[in-house]
Formats: C-alpha cells, structure tokens, sequence
C-alpha cells in the first residue's frame, strides 16, 4: 500500500472499531461541580465531536462524542464565590487545616480517581485523538505525579516543623496558601497538565476552579464524583463553557489570586490585563515555545534522527517541548534529510487504539489549514516537502510534513506550528542557531547533538542563560516531573516540578515571638496542646 492509500482509507467504518475501544454512549455532561454539589444545568450546550472520523453513509464524519454545559457569565461568577466562601479570607475549613488532613483529602481522591482509568484513557483517545499507549502514560504520570506532591509535602513539612531561634526571636517558617487558584490546562494535555497544577494548589490549601481546555472537557466527567466526594465543598469547582465568555469576568472580579495557565501567551496576557489590581495575581503560566534541535557535524546520526523523530512527532508534535526547528550542518544535511525521511515513512500512522501509532488525527478543526498555509509560505520562499505524502490531508489527518531548507523567511521559521510539520535549516556557522535562539521569543529548552565534548561544554555554557533546559542527545520534554519545568522570555512564568509546584502554590509565613518567657510559655502550650495546625511541631510520618 502507498502512504497516499493508506492516508486515503485512514479512517474506519464504525464497525471495523474494535468494540472495547468504541465510546459505548455518548457523554451528555450536563452537570458542574459547585459548592460540593454536581448541579444540573439545562441551557446552552456545546456538541462534541471527535478528531477521528468514521465512514458513513453519507462519507467521513467526525464522530460526535456528546456535549457539554455552556456557562454564562453569571454561572461562572457563581461557581467563582463557591472558591472564595470556602477560602473564606483564609478562614476557610480548607486553608486552615491541618497538612496531614489536606493529604489524605488528596489521597482519597487519587484513589477514586484510579478506579476511572479506563473511562478516562477512552476519552483521552475520542476527544483529543492522543494514541492508547500516551493516553495510558498521560493518566498513570498524573497519578504517580500526585503520589509523589503527597511525599514531597511531607518532606517540607517535615522541616518546618521546628523552629528558628535568632537574634533573640523564636520563628516557625511554614508555606501557607495563597487563595483562590483559576487552573486552566491546555488541550494536549488536558487531564496532566490541569492536575499538576491544581493538585500542588489544593494541597496547599488553596480553594480551586478548574476551566478544562477547549478540547478535553469531557474526559473530566468521569472524575466528578471523585472530585465532590474527596474534598470539601466549595474547594473544588468546575467551569465548563467558551473560555472568552466565562474567563475574562472572573479576572475582572478580582478574586482570583492565582492564575495557573497554560497555553498560548497572547491569551494569558489577555487575562493578566483583567485584572483589577495585577500585582496582587500570582501567575504560574507554562506558554508556547519553539524549541530548536542543533545537529552538529560530528553527530550520531542515526541517534539524532531517532531523537528529533520522536521529539518533533509525538503526538503529532502538539507538545509545548516539541522540537520545532531542527538546524542540522550543512555538511550532514542531505544524510539526515534522507535518514529521517526513512524512518517517517516507517512511522506509525492511524487510529488512537492501533498499537504502534504516533500520528493520530488532529482535534483542532483548523490546524490542517494552518499547517497547510505553513507549507505553501515555506514554498514560496524556496523550501521542498522531503518526504511521500508530506502535508497531506484526509479530513482530521494530516500526514507530517518535513520541511528543507527553511530560512529566516519563512512564517516556519518564527511561528510555533503545534503540529506535524518540520523544519529543517541547513546551517555552516553555528553563531546561525545561536543567534536564533538569542533572538527569539521563546526560550525553553534546546537539543544538542553532537561527540565532542569540548564543543558541546562551550555551546552549554551561553545556552543555559538563553534557555532553561539544554539537553544532550536527546528530545526536550518536559519529565522526569521532579525536574523543574520552566522556560524563559514568553515561555513560562514560575516553576513546575514535584516541589517546585508546592512553593509555586504558596508563599512563606512565620509566627514570631521575642524569647521572653510569656512567649516561650504561650508557643509551649499552643504546641504541647496541639491547638494549632501551623504553629505546631507535629512531624508526619
Ligand atoms: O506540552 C507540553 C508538555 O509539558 C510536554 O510534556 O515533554 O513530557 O511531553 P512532555
């Protein structure tokens, strides 16, 4: 079969779907989580309907997936007051509790939500199109990344629970919350990267509301219940709606002391701007970014291709660490080219529940589009699609496309195209990627590939103040999650690991007290006493 057979009979009949891999029935959410209670709203809804088509009757469909609530502002305002009463100014039952409790609140709720896996995997798969096995990995990562806030708080907690005499003052230093946390995810990610910010918020003691991304709300409905029984009321809510219709009036209300996004910086701005009083918001923003793979002369070629494959396709390159730009020198240009070629014919092109897939159709209706004016740009100015099929598209689908030679020219060259589509620059001096990455916008991770080190250790030098990940022979990504995730210029704002997230989420408060004796008798009872859940020396086990 040719690829452009295959790209033509990509999508299936209904009937060739294996039936554990079938949505059983459509998801008509209909309910949100306000206040401890799932409550039922009848207005407006939004259809959903999947990346993967089917063939009909009458020709290819997108296979609608149900549909969700569309909130008006004055519901979202609504389900906003819910976080704030729970907050309570910081009087709230939540902010005032005892860590070890939040941690078994957390605890519960990674439980439950365990015993959803297969109804989330299913969605992640129908509703945004990511392959069996990353939809699996996407759900265990997140659940292991709660297990491990769970001990990483505990450790902190650990060393708090001491104090500082100093100066002739006695301190204890704890993390307290900060407020009310508007976590937003993106749609690549939807269920990891919401949960990896509202996870740390909560359990610091920070009341919640989680707005799913445009495309993955549906896979948060079988977490509801979870959600309502794990915590308190009002600790955990849910918007659900168009993001320009219920984001803005709650940054306008000024309520919101946290705004844990990510996406695009254009939109985050746009919030950020909302804002009554902007220093007052904590921002902890993972934004786009256009990370770029060098290939020196000296590479491991066949390492460098099977590294940059992976790094720019994955999950059809919609990740934020994708490697976006791929400088490869001059004089190994046509090899890599022609290795990597090879092996993106051999890439496994299909349906999210076929083994062995990487690309998968795409949730964002207009992306082939885009790709496509990408594609006719980088033509105009002198670039050649380098493998079969390239660029081309079958509904949802659109098989990669590799890009050579892109120039500064080009909208590839400075656009973060979140899609299937490479680019390759040939380079001779490498003050070229240098430069580029000095002058670009972004600023989060690079890929080096090359033997000597010597010259790699003076490429690692200046690039480790350009950007904050530098990685060696290998993709950028985003893991192992106790590494810190950020970036530089518009790519991030704060800092995202297992303890990182925790300071992210929380600002240092201390009690202090001059060493007089009245003090010192006060902080003995209070302690001895067990009558305060900061000022305590109680140590988790
Ligand atoms: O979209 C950006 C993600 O944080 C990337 O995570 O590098 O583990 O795929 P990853």
């Amino acid at each position: 079969m040719t690829i452009q057979n295959r790209i033509d009979s990509i999508f299936p009949t209904w009937d060739e779907i294996p039936a554990q891999h079938r949505i059983p029935a459509t998801v008509e959410l209909r309910e949100y989580l306000i206040d401890g209670e799932l409550r039922r709203l009848d207005g407006a809804s939004q259809e959903v309907f999947s990346p993967v088509c089917v063939k009909t009757a009458r020709g290819l469909e997108r296979h609608r997936i149900g549909s969700f609530p569309l909130m008006t502002e004055t519901e979202a305002l609504a389900v906003l007051d819910a976080a704030v009463a729970a907050y309570d100014n910081g009087r709230g039952a939540w902010p005032t509790m005892a860590v070890s409790e939040r941690i078994r609140h957390v605890q519960l709720f990674a439980a439950r939500m365990k015993e959803r896996r297969l109804d989330v995997v299913r969605l992640l798969m129908w509703e945004i199109g990511k392959a069996l096995k990353d939809a699996e990995k996407e759900f265990d990562r997140t659940v292991a990344y709660i297990n491990d806030t769970v001990d990483a708080l505990k450790d902190l907690d650990r060393t708090s629970s001491r104090f500082i005499i100093a100066e002739g003052i006695i301190g204890q230093i704890r993390r307290a919350p900060l407020g009310v946390t508007l976590c937003m995810g993106p749609y690549n990610y939807p269920l990891n990267e919401t949960l990896t910010t509202l996870i740390p918020a909560l359990i610091m003691g920070n009341t919640t509301v989680l707005k799913p991304p445009r495309h993955g709300v549906l896979l948060f409905s079988p977490l509801l219940e979870a959600f309502r029984d794990a915590f308190p009321p009002g600790v955990v809510n849910t918007l659900f709606g168009m993001g320009r219709t219920v984001v803005p009036p709650l940054m306008r209300s000024g309520k919101v002391d946290v705004l844990a996004f990510i996406g695009s910086s254009k939109a985050a701005n746009a919030l950020q701007k909302e804002h009554p009083k902007p220093h007052r918001l904590r921002l902890v923003l993972g934004l786009e970014a256009k990370n770029p793979a060098i290939v020196l002369p000296d590479a491991d070629l066949d390492l460098a291709v099977a590294e940059c494959l992976a790094g720019s396709l994955s999950f059809n390159g919609q990740r934020c660490t994708a490697l976006k730009i791929l400088f490869v020198h001059a004089s190994i240009a046509t090899d890599f080219i022609a290795r990597f070629s090879a092996a993106l014919t051999r890439l496994g092109t299909g349906m999210p529940w076929e083994p062995g897939i990487t690309i998968t159709p795409l949730p964002d209706e207009e992306k082939p589009g885009y790709l496509t004016g990408l594609i006719d740009d980088a033509r105009q100015f002198g670039a050649e699609v380098g493998n079969e099929a390239g660029g081309a598209i079958n509904g949802s689908f659109f098989h990669p496309a590799l890009l050579f030679p892109v120039n500064e020219r080009m909208r590839l060259w400075r656009e973060e195209q979140f899609g299937p589509v490479v680019p390759v620059v040939p380079f001779t001096d490498i003050e070229t990627p240098i430069r580029y990455i000095e002058e670009s916008n972004y600023g989060q991770q690079v890929s080096i590939f090359g033997r000597d080190a010597q010259q790699l250790a003076r490429l690692i030098d200046p690039l480790v103040n350009q950007v904050s990940r530098v990685n060696l022979n290998s993709q950028c990504q985003r893991g192992p999650d106790v590494f810190p995730f950020t970036g530089r210029k518009d790519s991030a704002v704060g800092t995202l690991s297992v303890s990182d997230a925790l300071r992210a989420f929380s600002i240092r408060a201390i009690v202090a007290a001059k060493e007089l004796d009245l003090n010192r008798q006060i902080i003995g009872d209070i302690t001895r006493e067990h009558r305060s859940n900061f000022l305590s020396t109680d140590f988790i086990l």
